[in-house]
């Protein structure tokens, strides 16, 4: 895939080869995702959520203003660039800060971040211990509750795919967002939320079943968390590596 990448960029391979293997061999989902987290709580204030609010400085793409090596953008992160409001973390642990190393370099050309998986282990995975074909369809296998996978790699980078299998409540699509509902009469509803207007509500309920309800029928309503399982704790890093690179290949392009 590099050497492919190398012959097709006119700019030339130097880039690539520090880009994101230098940290991406060592780092795995779990880094990324953690690493977005601290990156949001300590640095997007600033930067912002997409790491373009200071002028000159883009850290959402990879773009440094030096091709900066890992150790370099920790000790930038520990100590702050001197005389600039660029602030140090001193009491941060390495780890995290690697971790945010971790997110920056994933974001860098993220569509061919890899984590080294293998997508044969990837589907076993689907298809086995993971039952994701009970919530979701592929290629029009499975079940409708969840979002259909079959192009999921042409819509999703990489680090939205560990994103949506590690912490799946941070990034819900508004069209999958659960909703549960208490009827006067007692009955309890949960599912997908497919449309609210102002006197009634029509969710897709786990048996796939479209229902309708009017507010004056209800004694509760509103947003759930959604079915989506948070995989941390279930799956290793190598699992999570298989299944996201697995879902990366899902473009459509079997048909
Ligand atoms: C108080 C605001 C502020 C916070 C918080 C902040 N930064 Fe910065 N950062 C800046 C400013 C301003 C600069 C540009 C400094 C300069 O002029 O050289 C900068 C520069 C940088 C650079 C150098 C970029 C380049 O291309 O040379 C990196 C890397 C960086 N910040 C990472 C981070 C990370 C990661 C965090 C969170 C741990 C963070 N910053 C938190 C304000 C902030
Ligand atoms: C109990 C039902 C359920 C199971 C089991 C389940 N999912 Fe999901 N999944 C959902 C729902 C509902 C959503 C949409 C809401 C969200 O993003 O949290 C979703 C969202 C996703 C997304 C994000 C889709 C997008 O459009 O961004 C991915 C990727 C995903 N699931 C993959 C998987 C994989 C892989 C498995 C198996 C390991 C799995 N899911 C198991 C219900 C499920």
């Amino acid at each position: 895939m590099r050497l492919l990448l190398c012959a097709m960029l006119s700019f030339g391979c130097t880039l690539l080869a520090w880009s994101p293997y230098a940290s991406a061999q060592h780092a795995t989902a779990f880094d990324v995702i953690d690493g977005k987290q601290a990156y949001q709580q300590f640095c997007a204030n600033c930067h912002g959520p997409d790491g373009d609010l200071i002028v000159n400085v883009d850290l959402g793409h990879g773009n440094f203003r030096q091709p900066y090596t890992d150790e370099a953008l920790a000790a930038i992160i520990s100590q702050g660039i001197p005389n600039t409001p660029m602030p140090g973390n001193p009491a941060m642990a390495q780890a995290q800060i690697l971790q945010i190393v971790a997110y920056l370099r994933s974001l860098a050309v993220d569509q061919t971040y890899t984590l080294a998986g293998d997508p044969g282990r990837g589907q076993s995975l689907y298809d086995g211990k993971g039952n994701c074909s009970s919530c979701h369809r592929l290629n029009g296998r499975g079940s409708g509750l969840g979002p259909d996978l079959s192009v999921i790699g042409r819509t999703r980078t990489a680090v939205e795919l560990m994103e949506s299998l590690l912490d799946p409540q941070a990034l819900v699509q508004p069209a999958h967002r659960g909703y549960a509902v208490l009827t006067r009469s007692g009955e309890r509803v949960a599912g997908r939320l497919l449309n609210r207007g102002a006197f009634s509500v029509q969710l897709l309920d786990r048996d796939e079943r479209l229902r309708s309800f009017q507010f004056a029928q209800l004694q509760e309503y509103g947003f759930i968390a959604s079915d989506m399982p948070s995989l941390r704790g279930l799956f290793d890093e190598q699992e999570i590596a298989d299944l996201v690179e697995f879902l990366a290949l899902q473009r459509g392009d079997a048909q």
